[in-house]
């Protein structure tokens, strides 16, 4: 029985050593300790030895099963510490692994053009003004010096909402939102009004139904086309370079007298006559004039006391010229070969 004893012992160990993982060492503690396993079967047969061998025979027993017991803990031990050391490293993170980048989107060239020219004219101290899309007939043309029935009306036309109500076709009804509601106990009025217009027109390669432009007004005493000239060269500099000049032709607009078109020298060819200027040296950028005194008074401002000046350009026009768009559409699609080119990282 001591034999057996010890030959079960060499064997354990050895199976115990050499397990690889937990499930399998469960698996040989129930074969070796279990109920069923041969400890106890050599137990069951103390009965049979006589009354001197049995307890040194039970002593050795009970050391075999507690060297087993022991050898099969350690082993336990040892394998689970190494499953959380695998796992651990599995888990690892690595700090130096560049991160996910997130993409941070930038304004499209339209907006980088019409905040280019809103903080201009903020630092000289105008406010933006707003006004709404859907207008009315009275804003948008009578309130203007355009009555009903006026031939210049059909310089823009229209999407009507109702017979008084319309798309807004020009950002000037907010020259006279904006007069009407002033009191110039506050100061003059020097305000921008960038916004959405609307025309029903084709849409092609310089045209398009819905478009951007901005509005400029000056109101107060004493002012005169001096000062709208400066103004606008000041413009035509910074959206076009230092060394521009600038030139006013006469032009008609209902609201405004005298009425002038500025030209600016041309940006590519210096004056010389190119493509971009088609040959003349002067490119046009917006029109302009002194307010008309029908449409100062029309909205409760004394013509013979206030005077000013008042334009209008459109942001598509300079974004097209500055970066040589040739389609107007490109500006609207988003095709993103395109927007991409004006992305400006801050
Ligand atoms: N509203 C005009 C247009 O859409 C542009 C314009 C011209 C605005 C002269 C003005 C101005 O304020 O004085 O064609």
């Amino acid at each position: 029985m001591l034999d057996q004893l010890e030959q079960l012992k060499q064997e354990a160990l050895k199976e115990i050593g050499a397990v690889e993982n937990l499930e399998t060492l469960n698996d040989l503690r129930v074969k070796y300790l279990g109920k069923k396993g041969p400890m106890t079967e050599i137990m069951k047969q103390m009965g049979k030895l006589s009354a001197e061998e049995r307890p040194k025979v039970g002593a050795i027993a009970n050391e075999v099963r507690e060297q087993l017991t022991n050898a099969i803990q350690e082993q336990q031990d040892e394998l689970g510490a190494a499953q959380i050391k695998a796992q651990l490293a599995n888990e690892t993170i690595d700090v130096t692994l560049p991160g996910t980048a997130v993409e941070a989107g930038t304004g499209h060239l339209l907006t980088q053009v019409i905040e280019e020219i809103e903080d201009l004219f903020i630092g000289m101290g105008y406010t933006i003004a707003e006004g709404p899309e859907v207008e009315k007939d009275y804003y948008n043309f009578e309130a203007l010096n355009l009555p009903k029935d006026h031939p210049a009306r059909d310089m823009q036309d229209s999407f009507y909402i109702t017979e008084n109500t319309l798309l807004r076709t020009q950002t000037s009804p907010v020259q006279a939102r904006v007069m009407e509601k002033h009191d110039f106990a506050n100061g003059p009025i020097k305000i921008i009004c960038p916004g959405k217009v609307y025309r029903r027109d084709n849409d092609d390669a310089t045209h398009s139904h819905q478009f951007t432009q901005i509005e400029g007004l000056v109101v107060d005493e004493n002012i005169t086309l001096a000062d709208l000239k400066g103004t606008l060269t000041v413009l035509a500099k910074k959206m076009f370079g230092e060394d521009r000049d600038v030139r006013l032709r006469p032009s008609f607009f209902p609201f405004t007298e005298p009425s002038v078109e500025m030209d600016i020298s041309c940006f590519k060819c210096g004056g010389e006559g190119c493509r971009v200027c088609k040959g003349t040296g002067w490119i046009e950028i917006l029109g302009s004039g002194m307010v008309h005194p029908n449409v100062l008074e029309m909205s409760g401002i004394d013509s013979k006391k206030y005077s000013g000046f008042a334009f209008g350009m459109g942001p598509e026009r300079v974004a097209m010229l500055k970066y040589a768009v040739d389609d107007i559409r490109h500006l609207y699609t988003n095709d993103l070969r395109f927007t991409n080119q004006f992305s400006v990282k801050e």
